[in-house]
């Protein structure tokens, strides 16, 4: 006898050519796993995109190279559904109706916001991007998702999701919407910049910081050999005291499966060099076979684009049945036989 699983949601921004250590140990390892364990639901989200406004050709290379990305790290298009935000309406018309019952002072202390808004002063910055936590727990409640796998950065947003559906609950009966649960993904799977160990690997840290999936084997090496380390030669596991070596060894850890210990061991009395010389084989070894799909991918955009639709048409499929149903318990009139069996439903 078989149950229905829960359902898990997740999404990714189209903002770069190629997902880097970070975005692949912190989110895509977890939601591969999470296939096996759920109903999983992904998302390539250009409309979150849109805030940062990226030109109209960086955005769609971007949302096919993010697709074929996750395709090839494992994303298996047969037992999850894998689509593109933008192709499913209910995203943005959800979001209306979360923004009717969003406080403005609620959405103004989100944290992202404020930084990325201080930054860029109040006319640089877009009602898009104020508007961002909250199609972001539309993606969510669209699927009543009952878990969500993120990085740390996106708990405030996921505390908004869960806020906003249980006001929809107390508001407008049982039901309307399922809170969901975050998923933070484990410390271990937290990278750090190889230029600037203090901080995060992103795309916005320091030239050289990042290992990013399509680099090819040379340059992977080339800033593993560049990686900050510390001038004594000792290795060992102490992010305090030794950011860049205990980042290296956390990164060796995740990719090849064994313990942070077992490795340090391994590496007693040796140079930090031996260390960075291996770790590049095995940062190699990790990625070339995803490089190499997401070539294949991109060399069959019909057939990438042939996938996405058939996600698209999936993830529309649950997408109608629920925004009809939320729609219908704020009071808006049923669309024809779409709304009504939605409704229904
Ligand atoms: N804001 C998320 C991030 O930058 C991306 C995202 C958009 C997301 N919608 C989502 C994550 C829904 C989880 C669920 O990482």
């Amino acid at each position: 006898m078989s149950t229905p699983r829960s359902r898990a949601f997740s999404g990714i921004q189209p903002t770069a050519d190629s997902l880097h250590l970070g975005n692949f140990l912190g989110a895509l390892v977890n939601w591969v796993s999470f296939q096996d364990r759920f109903e999983c639901v992904y998302s390539v989200v250009d409309l979150h995109s849109l805030t940062v406004g990226p030109d109209p050709a960086a955005i769609r290379d971007r949302t096919r190279r993010t697709a074929a990305q996750m395709l090839a790290a494992g994303i298996d298009p047969a037992r999850s559904i894998l689509f593109v935000q933008s192709h499913v309406p209910q995203h943005a018309e959800l979001t209306w109706l979360l923004n009717c019952v969003t406080g403005f002072g609620e959405a103004s202390r989100m944290t992202q916001f404020k930084d990325k808004s201080s930054k860029q002063g109040a006319e640089g910055t877009t009602v898009g991007l104020f508007d961002y936590p909250i199609l972001m727990a539309a993606d969510i409640l669209l699927y009543d998702a009952a878990i969500v796998p993120v990085g740390e950065d996106q708990r405030q947003h996921l505390e908004l999701s869960r806020d906003l559906a249980a006001r929809l609950n107390a508001r407008y009966g049982e039901g309307t919407a399922i809170v969901p649960e975050p998923y933070i993904v484990p410390a271990t799977a937290k990278i750090q910049d190889l230029q600037d160990p203090a901080a995060k690997m992103s795309k916005s840290g320091r030239p050289g910081g990042i290992l990013e999936l399509m680099d090819p084997p040379k340059v992977l090496a080339k800033r593993i050999k560049a990686a900050v380390t510390d001038g004594e030669t000792e290795i060992r596991y102490d992010p305090a005291a030794k950011p860049g070596v205990s980042n290296l060894l956390t990164i060796y850890s995740a990719l090849s499966g064994r313990p942070v210990e077992q490795i340090v061991e391994e590496y007693r009395g040796k140079m930090c060099g031996h260390l960075k010389a291996d770790l590049a084989d095995v940062v190699v070894e990790a990625f070339t076979p995803v490089r190499e799909k997401t070539e294949g991918y991109l060399a069959d955009p019909a057939q990438l684009d042939a996938i996405l639709a058939d996600g698209a048409a999936r993830a529309s499929q649950i997408a109608t049945r629920v925004h009809a149903r939320i729609a219908d318990r704020f009071g808006l009139l049923p669309r024809g036989e779409t709304g009504r069996r939605g409704a229904d439903g």
